[in-house]
């Protein structure tokens, strides 16, 4: 598929220190521990301290990602942030974190595709490798969804937190190894099931917008766990389909971590045993665009991820956005 191999070089994330965990939240609503480890799996999620940005959280995990790849901040050439809660609406978060790590000879862009942000970010970042326009590429999912949730709302205050992961991306130096496929779709018809509605052109901010809180996230959940069960597993077999291969192929599969009951059951359809599905939402929650890398992250260090192992990455967010890619990893 690809003009050149791209390969994923380094990969570093950073999550704030702070906890918020399930018997904090069981003091500020109405919830238990119980019921959110049945329904969702997460125990607890790092949050930031007030002032902290995700520039700031982007910018940590870029910095050791660069470190990482053996490189300096001015050899990168592209740097894309996939987040759904820029540090503001404009400039982009990308530009904020350029200055912040002095990637001096670097472009780029921020990619809103909410929990698909790392999928799609990863895909446009290695097609632009694959075509020779761009030789080393930042990719970083950063997300401080505390700032955009309603922590008196126990439907969704209780599943988010906030995370940065990075790769730097670089044609592969083994052709054997790197970025394989990727399939994408959305589904604009979902759009009303999980957004922010005030804050944009549609709704610009007022004290209206303001006092009936318009400007944190609103999610009609079972609608979006089906639509996340069904087209999380339907896009993988369809990816798997194309390059000949079954999920019994595949060493790991790293999904995004919403619930670990969408993981589970779309690991299940293509048949991938619990062994060879990472879940780590029990300690980060659902961090937006840093999922996936912080589930690699855990890979790695556990031992789980090695050099060669064949990896599908797949996510389902907001939008609806749904993505998939296929991953040789060489690191
Ligand atoms: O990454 C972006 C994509 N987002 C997702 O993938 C999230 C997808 N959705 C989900 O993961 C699940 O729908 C949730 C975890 C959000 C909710 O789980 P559910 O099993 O679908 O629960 P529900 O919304 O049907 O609510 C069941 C009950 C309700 O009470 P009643 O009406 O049965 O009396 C809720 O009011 O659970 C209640 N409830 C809670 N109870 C205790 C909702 N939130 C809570 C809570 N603590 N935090």
């Amino acid at each position: 598929m690809n003009v050149r191999r791209v390969e994923i070089k380094s990969l570093a994330t950073y999550v704030p220190p702070r906890l918020l965990t399930n018997a904090d939240l069981e003091k500020m609503i109405d919830t238990t521990d119980e019921w959110i480890m049945q329904r969702t799996g997460i125990r607890q999620r790092h949050i930031v301290d007030p002032g902290v940005a995700t520039s700031d959280l982007a910018a940590e995990a870029a910095k050791e990602a660069i470190k990482r790849a053996g490189l300096k901040p001015e050899d990168i050439d592209l740097i894309i942030v996939g987040t759904v809660t820029p540090d503001m609406l404009f400039p982009s978060t990308a530009c904020l974190v350029q200055h912040k790590i002095g990637a001096t000879k670097a472009w780029g862009f921020d990619l809103s595709a909410a929990c698909s942000a790392f999928t799609y970010s990863l895909t446009v970042g290695s097609q632009l490798v694959a075509a020779g326009g761009v030789k080393n590429a930042l990719v970083i999912g950063a997300d401080v969804m505390s700032s955009i949730i309603d922590y008196t709302d126990r439907a969704t205050c209780v599943l988010f937190g906030d995370g940065a992961g990075a790769v730097v991306l670089a044609p592969s130096s083994d052709p054997n190894l790197g970025i394989l496929d990727f399939e994408h779709m959305i589904d604009g018809s979902g759009g009303g099931a999980l957004c922010m509605p005030a804050g944009g052109s549609r709704m610009p901010a007022s004290h209206e917008t303001v006092d009936q809180r318009l400007h944190y996230v609103k999610q009609d959940g079972q609608t979006v766990f089906k639509f996340a069960v069904r087209n999380t597993g339907e896009i993988c077999e369809r990816l798997l389909k194309r390059n000949n291969l079954t999920g019994h192929e595949l060493d790991l599969f790293v999904s995004h971590q919403a619930n670990k009951r969408i993981i589970m059951s779309a690991a299940e359809r293509i048949g991938m045993p619990e062994e060879k599905v990472v879940i780590n939402i029990d300690r980060f929650g659902n961090t937006t665009a840093a999922t996936i890398p912080l589930a690699l992250n855990d890979a790695v260090e556990s031992g789980r991820l090695k050099k060669g192992h064949l990896i599908m990455l797949t996510s389902v967010g907001a939008g609806f956005t749904v993505g998939s890619v296929l991953v040789r990893w060489g690191l």
